[in-house]
């Protein structure tokens, strides 16, 4: 793993550059990333390219030995494009115009926006397509943030419009598959089709599911246009883009399709506070972050591009933006370095080099305070690249090395080998948080989040992959937001329940909705029927004051809130709620969880089909956390308290009374990491 920082040359004076390129790599950093937000830099007028001093701070990095990463500056339009465009800005749901005067005021729809990027990314990937220094384009910055993901222009209308005819066909097609004769909602044409939003009630759930595949879509075409003049002009560099955390507003696997690396923005602090609306959570973690937050996003990302996955911006001290924005504690930086590295990234790059003492980001930390002078994080992560280099001549001579990244060979850069597979539906989530089954406090990402917690918290390691993946090899694949009905996925399960070799866990909701946002014909959870049978009649939401415990026949009890199913089937439930409704059912290693456990007992219901999966398990709790990756492990303390390792990992996770580490002590502290090798 190599480190890195955004980097924003046109905020400051040339002369610094070259200071500040020597100081970065004094630091380790290898992989700096420019130009992302700089088009009225760039071109300050329409068609007046100003590319030179790009260049000359692209020497001044290249000349210290460093790589660059160059973003596309599309997420900025400058103020001139707007006067020749005014129909440019994206519309919000209440049908307020997004205005200028802050970043990502486009519309995915409009046209002659697109046009524009395509000239501005032919331009710099013509001048810069072959420059030495350039190791990676990313596109864009963060798509949908700030709400962007969905427009509700009158382009994006007509876009509809135009996807709805080629999707259906003819309009009784698309009445017909979205139930359109409910309440007279029946269209004559396509130009009739409106989108849903104002509507006097909720409008048609298959129209909006409808219209989130449509706005994914045109994010998807939006980037694919800026990858292809990429790969024309820079052959053979990598083209990724950074992606959010807690974040689903559009199908990041299919916008992955188009690119070779995902990256992802983290900020552990800002996450927990803006995010997680567990109190006891919000007090524990406010100054390291939730335990499971960044290791679910990298394993997350890691499914996006076979394998390949970095950090692009790396939280490295307070943020400007979440509701409370602490310091994290010392030596915070570092672990999520580590973190990165032990769940295989191939760079950690930090946000930003140098705190800006002007606009909307001054109270956000960076490397360096805006005087220049270093703040924490950079020693930090002078620490980091000093522990990771010597990690890497320790291992210089091992022969085992598999590279996932073939480009730049590196001993440090191993594939994660996991027993445990989520499964990760984006439209799935769509499909929950359009009609929320559990009501209003009910998020579908955060309950697959607490599956994952439940997992990591018994020390197992996870892929977290689309449908469309490879699942054989697992011992456990879980879907806990299956939502739409998908024959082809029940087809690969039903393969894996023959081979007999893996445990299957559905949860609620799993497979409920068919494409078009249809109960399926035989009711859910559809065609999953095929792994288990059995069929749901219905399904409550419970509001937050209301517990169900089921019981099993020898008093082991589950608590559950938020919702759950009504099952009808031969087959017996594991448990009975007090009113007769029953919970869990399985044959041999399938399993239907058809309610939503509380997390402790969540906790315990996983650990025990771990355990039916043969996967080494051992209570962790809620602040260890561990990984193994290569021929290392590593562990991590999250808790205030320090622990044994001795004691909490013993022999499940590779740790005798005799194990040396090479980093860390058995006695791990708070924000402490500890790596040794177990091969
Ligand atoms: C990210 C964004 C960066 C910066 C950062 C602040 O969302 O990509 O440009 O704004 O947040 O934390």
């Amino acid at each position: 793993m190599k480190t890195g920082v955004c980097y924003y040359p046109e905020h400051w004076p040339e002369e610094r550059w070259a200071i500040d390129a020597k100081h970065m790599r004094q630091i380790g950093l290898q992989v700096i990333r420019v130009g992302e937000f700089a088009w009225s830099r760039l071109e300050d007028e329409a068609g007046n390219l100003s590319f030179d001093w790009l260049e000359r701070s692209i020497d001044t990095l290249y000349a210290e030995g460093l790589s660059v990463v160059l973003g596309t500056p599309t997420a900025t339009p400058p103020r001139w494009m707007l006067d020749r465009y005014p129909d440019m800005l994206a519309v919000d749901a209440n049908g307020r115009t997004r205005d200028f005067g802050s970043r990502r005021h486009y519309c995915f729809s409009y046209e002659p926006y697109l046009l524009e990027c395509q000239q501005i990314v032919t331009s710099l990937a013509q001048r810069f397509g072959d420059h030495p220094a350039i190791i990676a384009w990313q596109t864009d910055n963060e798509y949908g943030c700030h709400e962007t993901s969905i427009s509700y222009s009158s382009h994006a209308q007509t876009a509809f419009r135009t996807w709805c005819k080629d999707q259906y066909g003819s309009i009784e097609s698309l009445n017909d598959a979205w139930g359109n004769v409910f309440w007279s909602m029946e269209y004559d044409t396509f130009e009739q089709i409106g989108l849903p939003t104002g509507t006097v009630t909720e409008s048609n759930p298959s129209h909006q599911l409808a219209f989130w595949r449509f706005s994914s879509h045109q994010i998807r075409q939006f980037n694919k246009a800026q990858v292809d003049i990429i790969k024309q002009y820079s052959k053979g560099t990598d083209v990724l883009h950074n992606f959010m955390g807690n974040f689903v507003e559009f199908d990041h696997h299919d916008v992955s399709q188009d690119l070779d690396i995902a990256t992802w923005d983290n900020y552990p602090l800002g996450f927990l506070t803006r995010d997680n609306t567990n109190q006891q959570d919000q007090e524990r973690f406010s100054r390291t972050g939730h335990p499971d937050s960044s290791a679910f996003h990298h394993d997350l990302y890691r499914g996006c591009c076979n394998g390949r996955w970095w950090v692009m911006e790396q939280q490295p001290g307070p943020v400007n933006w979440a509701p409370y924005n602490p310091s994290p504690i010392d030596g915070m930086v570092r672990l999520w370095g580590w973190e990165a590295f032990a769940h295989g990234a191939e760079v950690m790059s930090y946000f930003r080099w140098r705190q800006a003492p002007f606009a909307q980001e001054q109270t956000h930390a960076g490397l360096l305070l805006s005087d220049a002078s270093e703040d924490v994080a950079a020693v930090e992560i002078a620490q980091l690249n000093q522990e990771l280099e010597w990690l890497r001549q320790a291992t210089a001579t091992d022969n085992r090395t598999r590279d996932v990244n073939p480009g730049s060979p590196d001993v440090l850069s191993r594939k994660v080998e996991s027993d445990v597979a989520i499964v990760f539906s984006y439209a799935g989530i769509a499909i929950q948080d359009i009609q929320s089954p559990g009501g209003s406090q009910f998020s579908a990402l955060t309950f697959c989040q607490q599956v994952y917690s439940a997992c990591r918290q018994w020390g197992a390691s996870i892929d977290i992959v689309s449908k469309d993946a490879k699942l054989d090899g697992y011992k456990m694949v879980i879907l806990c937001n299956c939502t739409e009905d998908d024959p082809v996925l029940v087809n690969k399960l039903v393969k894996l329940r023959e081979a007999q070799r893996c445990v299957i866990v559905m949860f609620p909701g799993t497979g409920s909705r068919n494409a078009n946002y249809r109960f399926p014909e035989n009711l859910p959870p559809g065609h999953f029927q095929q792994l288990l049978n059995l069929r749901v009649t219905r399904s409550e939401s419970l509001p937050p004051h209301e517990k169900l415990v089921a019981t099993s026949s020898d008093k082991h009890s589950i608590s559950c809130r938020q919702w759950r199913e009504h099952i009808e089937s031969d087959i017996p439930p594991t448990s009975r709620f007090a009113d007769t409704w029953g919970f869990h059912y399985s044959d041999q290693r399938i399993h239907y969880i058809n309610a939503v456990p509380e997390q402790q007992d969540l906790t315990i219901l996983i650990g025990e089909l771990l355990q039916q999966a043969k996967v080494d398990i051992k209570n962790l709790g809620p602040y260890l956390r561990t990984q193994k990756l290569g021929p290392w492990r590593l562990a991590f303390n999250f808790g205030a308290d320090a622990v044994n390792l001795i004691e909490s990992l013993g022999a499940v996770f590779d740790m005798h009374s005799d194990t040396t580490l090479m980093i860390g002590s058995q006695t791990l502290a708070q924000g402490e990491i500890a790596l040794w090798t177990v091969e």
